[in-house]
């Protein structure tokens, strides 16, 4: 564990409770970021083709993080939203197709849906504060049912989905399913073959432990070619790089969705990241996050007038907690815990913590010392 407290070199007194937002980089993300700006500097692009290979190890690295089925299915994108618009974009609506959300999605898994509006598609929101979520959700999909889109773990309440009941009921009914993985994937193991879904999508710069601007685009064999694309360009042809060739088809694999010359300074960062995260090893990640949010559960229930937003079953739970204290504004009491050095965010009806595998302990206690100081003022 002290060797993974190393890669995380952040300043004094920094309680970094924020990853559900944006992450700090590891230090070997920095330095492989560093190296390459050096490398810029002194050669330009002149080793271009071993850039290219660590952008296929990230490739490699993404394939075994989703256990996608092939490293085809893999393509490196913009961001979720991006990844979200393709297959909003790239379906063939008709008037009268539903697509089945949450009642409380990030804003990108929904306007991606809302937009298809002047085609005649209609948006139907589920409530997941119910018993059991995922029988609202499929019980709210009828034979006008195209495509059902939730994020895996909501970025608010921490709500946790069955990925895999929802994709099994979903194929009972033949319904595409599309899930944004931004809040799980890099805090807990994913697997697209065991949600037995089309379509999943995350940016790198959360869980991921990666710069921002560069995610991953997973779209399933079989309906990739359904998915009309959007973006054109020189990279996402089968023959890429036979420019004097005039004849061109979009490349079998997820490439297609790559219009263009790729994130390079962002690739050299993430792959580290994802490095990194592949050294510790999922399940580890994970069993981590869940002790330190137990611990700020236990934490928080100590303090007066704390109350807890979060799914109280842990099997509920990601790396997401919401809390609010009696009779404190959620703005100036974030303010206040910034102002101390605890950086968290004001999400749905509280502030959100959110602390990845290598937050110590100790770092956890500093930060409940002080919000049980500021919640008694
Ligand atoms: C559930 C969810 N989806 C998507 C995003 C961000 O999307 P993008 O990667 O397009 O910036 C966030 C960021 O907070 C999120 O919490």
């Amino acid at each position: 564990m002290s060797t993974f407290l190393e890669e995380f070199p952040q300043a004094e007194g920094l309680l970094y409770l924020n990853h559900a937002a944006v992450a700090p980089w590891p230090r070997r993300s920095a330095e492989a970021i560093s190296r390459f700006a050096q490398q810029n500097v002194a050669l330009g692009a002149r080793d271009y083709p071993q850039w290219v290979s660590v952008e296929d190890r990230l490739r490699a690295r993404f394939q075994r993080l989703l256990n996608a089925p092939s490293v085809d299915d893999i393509a490196l994108v913009k961001n979720t939203s991006e990844a979200l618009s393709f297959v909003a974009q790239g379906l063939n609506w008709a008037a009268g197709d539903q697509v089945v959300i949450s009642d409380e999605e990030f804003p990108s898994n929904r306007i991606v849906w809302e937009a298809l509006q002047p085609l005649g598609v209609e948006v139907v929101k589920v409530s997941l504060t119910v018993e059991d979520p995922e029988a609202a959700l499929l019980a709210a999909c009828g034979p006008r049912t195209r495509l059902l889109a939730v994020s895996c773990v909501q970025y608010a309440s921490g709500l946790k989905l069955d990925m895999a009941r929802l994709g099994a009921g979903l194929k009972a009914q033949g319904i595409l399913f599309c899930i944004d993985a931004i809040q799980q994937l890099g805090a807990q193991p994913f697997d697209v073959q065991a949600y037995d879904c089309d379509f999943a999508m995350a940016d790198g710069h959360k869980w991921l432990l990666g710069p921002e601007g560069l995610g991953v685009f997973y779209c399933r064999e079989r309906v990739r070619p359904t998915l009309a694309l959007r973006e054109f360009g020189w990279h996402m042809v089968e023959r890429m790089g036979d420019y004097s060739r005039t004849d061109w088809e979009p490349a079998r694999s997820a490439r297609r969705f790559e219009c263009g010359s790729p994130n390079m300074l962002g690739t050299m960062g993430l792959e580290a990241s994802l490095g990194l995260l592949e050294e510790v090893g999922m399940p580890e990640v994970a069993r981590l996050i869940e002790a330190r949010i137990q611990q700020l559960s236990e934490g928080l229930s100590a303090i007066p007038g704390v109350q807890q937003h979060q799914p109280a079953d842990p099997a509920r739970r990601a790396g997401i907690l919401t809390f609010s204290a009696a009779g404190k504004d959620h703005q100036a009491l974030w303010r206040q815990l910034m102002d101390a050095g605890v950086v968290c965010i004001p999400r749905g009806k509280g502030i959100r913590l959110s602390p990845h595998f290598y937050t110590s302990p100790a770092i956890i206690d500093q930060a409940l010392g002080i919000i049980d100081k500021l919640a008694r003022q």
